[in-house]
């Protein structure tokens, strides 16, 4: 397999982190979290962000740390956050900066996982599932743009599905 980053894109509550952490042990690379980095540079949880500066200023935020962890670390395995292919330019740059994994489930699987969600600023609303399907709907298809590799989370364990998805990679 190339040493470059792998990036895991997918929607809120599909798996990227756990699966990612699973992956990067596996290849004894490094694990990123593009939400946690946010959180700790803050020094602010997503919500107090999405409260004080907009979505907008989130996703300023976002795109600017997805530049600098791909720009200053060794090949890593880098979970994004849900909405991290809104933007063009994070398209372009997820593309051009190593193997993009789409970790995808079905809706019902998200809307399971997402249930008691306390976290995430988009899906504390009345209706739930609608917003999900909604998402989905608009960012299922530049999931699949940007993808190299279109992979279901549903496959058992975190550690099962990254040593599967493992395989999945070294073929390509
Ligand atoms: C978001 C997903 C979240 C986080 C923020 C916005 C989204 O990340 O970045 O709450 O727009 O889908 P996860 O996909 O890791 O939950």
């Amino acid at each position: 397999m190339s040493e470059q980053h792998i990036f895991l894109v997918g929607p809120m509550g599909v798996g990227k982190t756990t699966v990612g952490k699973q992956l990067a042990s596996l290849l004894h690379r490094p694990f990123v979290d593009i939400d946690a980095e946010i959180e700790s540079r803050c020094g602010a949880d997503i919500q107090w962000i999405f409260d004080m500066e907009g979505e907008k200023g989130f996703r300023e935020r976002e795109s600017k740390v997805l530049q600098d962890i791909i720009d200053s670390n060794p090949s890593s395995v880098i979970a994004t956050g849900g909405g991290v292919v809104m933007s063009a330019k994070n398209r372009k740059v997820l593309q051009s900066s190593g193997q993009v994994i789409y970790l995808c489930a079905s809706k019902e699987q998200l809307y399971e996982r997402m249930r008691r969600d306390k976290s995430r600023p988009l899906l504390q609303v009345e209706d739930r599932e609608q917003v999900i399907n909604k998402l989905l709907e608009v960012r299922d298809p530049l999931y699949r743009e940007v993808a190299d590799v279109v992979f279901s989370s549903e496959g058992g364990s975190a550690a099962r599905v990254a040593k599967v998805l493992l395989d999945e990679l070294s073929k390509h």
